[in-house]
């Protein structure tokens, strides 16, 4: 029996293969032996590549005809972003190849918060390479760094596909304000940490009308401001005049002005992301604020008690919140999607700037209810407690309370008397005034010090 011949064996690769069309051919597990044995023996690991090394190298061109397209946008936006590359990088999961961001770091994930407990994994800082016919016909990375002074998400492109980059970038951007994005639609909270403003899902808000007595012509008012960011919002715009910018909502203490704003974001809510800004992302931030509200489709944008934020210019004409937030306003004069609304207790105290009507289209003020309304308004908050109660003669007895002193009032029966009551013990603590707290809320002519509160937050 003849043994075979020995077969001479076929070269390996045609000559003048490049390093990476024999890895393209190899296995995958013969290219994870390769990579390991080249990082072993060239003393080099991948990651001490930079992103575009990284990128130059697996697109298979020079660092210098890599072409880049950059978003650089504030914190939350990026954390989007990241979650969307990262549907991309599981969508091409056996394809994609994730690259460290270079300084000899490995890739890192950081985390896009979706409400208390619920957060979501997405890319913090790396590069992903998504081979030709992958993300896009030509091979292109990406590359997402979200520390606090870089904020960058960009794709880098063999340069003369630079426009497919560019392409792919808006339909990125454009996936931020659609469905796809986790936080559309959701009731936000800005607020600002270590510097940083961070955008998170807080509670849906549980308001609606039943629970604010108002006079009947101003829930008209808000009516026609809610058609214009609603059922009338297309038309204006076909028309030519303009869509809703802005609802200023003035009025002493505790006359249901934050309980308004959240009925407003409740009847908003789906259609609307909601984002709540806190005192110090006002304050400090309120530039990022609006440069995140772009970002989530149609946005409104609550800024309750701002005066408490942005009082009058000083005497050398300078206030920075209030120059940040009249520039931050006007930016958004162009752009039809972003609807704000604000409370204050003291119009007065607003700079004639910050009111000028062509950043607030509609300013309305709660008054101090009258007999009437404070007579319906007690109803309200007795709820089952109230039977046998003259509402109207208890009304009579709070001349100059506010809906909030109406409630305090109805609290202090039930820790006094617990689930039951007569009108005589209820007259009495209407007529004591022990119901009032020890800072006398709902006086509006109070002195401005004793009115003005250091509140923090978006509480009712
Ligand atoms: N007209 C009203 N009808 C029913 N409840 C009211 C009314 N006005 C105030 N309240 C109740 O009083 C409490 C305080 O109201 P809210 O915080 O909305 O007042 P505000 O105008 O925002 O006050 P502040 O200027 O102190 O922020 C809420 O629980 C609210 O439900
Ligand atoms: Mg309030």
């Amino acid at each position: 029996m003849n043994p075979t011949p020995p077969q001479p064996r076929p070269p390996a690769h045609a000559p003048g293969a490049t390093i990476d069309s024999i890895l393209a051919a190899a296995s995958d597990q013969a290219r994870d032996t390769l990579r390991v044995l080249g990082e072993l023996l060239g003393n080099e690991p991948s990651w001490n590549l930079s992103a575009t090394q990284f990128a130059a190298r697996h697109i298979g061109v020079d660092p210098s005809s890599l072409a880049s397209t950059r978003y650089v946008g504030p914190t939350t936006s990026l954390a989007v972003l990241g979650h969307l590359l990262r549907l991309e990088i599981d969508r091409h999961a056996d394809q994609v190849v994730i690259g460290s961001p270079g300084d000899g770091e490995p890739p890192t994930w950081s985390q896009l918060d979706l409400g208390p407990g619920v957060q979501l994994p997405v890319p913090g800082r790396l590069v992903a390479f998504f081979p030709a016919g992958t993300l896009a016909e030509p091979p292109l990375c990406i590359s997402i760094d979200d520390r606090q002074w870089e904020r960058d998400f960009a794709i880098l492109s063999p340069a003369p596909a630079k426009s497919v980059a560019e392409g792919l970038m808006t339909v990125f951007r454009n996936r931020m304000k659609s469905e796809l994005n986790p936080l559309r639609g959701r009731v936000l909270e800005a607020r600002v940490d270590d510097g940083a403003m961070r955008i998170g899902v807080t509670a849906e808000l549980a308001a609606d009308r039943s629970g604010l007595i108002l006079p009947d012509s101003l829930w008209a008012e808000i009516d026609i401001f809610l058609a214009a960011a609603t059922s009338r919002r297309e038309l204006l715009r076909t028309l030519g005049l303009g869509t809703n910018r802005g609802m200023l909502v003035a009025g002493p203490p505790g006359v249901g002005k934050t309980h308004l704003v959240r009925v407003i974001a409740a009847e908003l809510a789906g259609g609307f992301t909601t984002i709540l800004a806190d005192a110090n992302s006002m304050r400090h931030a309120i530039a990022d604020l609006y440069a995140e509200s772009g970002n989530f489709g149609p946005t409104l944008v609550v800024l309750d008690d701002i005066d408490l934020v942005l009082g009058h210019r000083d005497g050398s004409g300078h206030n920075n919140s209030l120059a940040d937030f009249l520039s931050a306003l006007d930016g958004v004069r162009q752009r039809q999607d972003i609807l704000t609304i604000a409370t204050t207790n003291d119009p007065e105290s607003l700079d004639p700037a910050a009111q000028r009507s062509s950043r607030f289209d509609t300013v309305i003020t709660l008054p101090m209810p009258d007999a009437d309304l404070r007579a319906r308004i007690l109803e309200r908050h007795l709820g089952q407690l109230g039977l046998g109660i003259d509402y109207a003669a208890v009304a009579e007895a709070l001349e100059g309370a506010s809906g909030a002193d109406v409630k305090e009032v109805v609290r202090r029966a039930v820790l006094e008397h617990g689930g039951s009551f007569t009108q005589d013990q209820l007259l009495d603590i209407a007529e004591s005034g022990r119901w009032q707290t020890a800072v006398d809320r709902g006086r509006y002519l109070a002195p401005k010090a004793a009115r003005r509160k250091s509140r923090v937050g978006f509480g009712g």
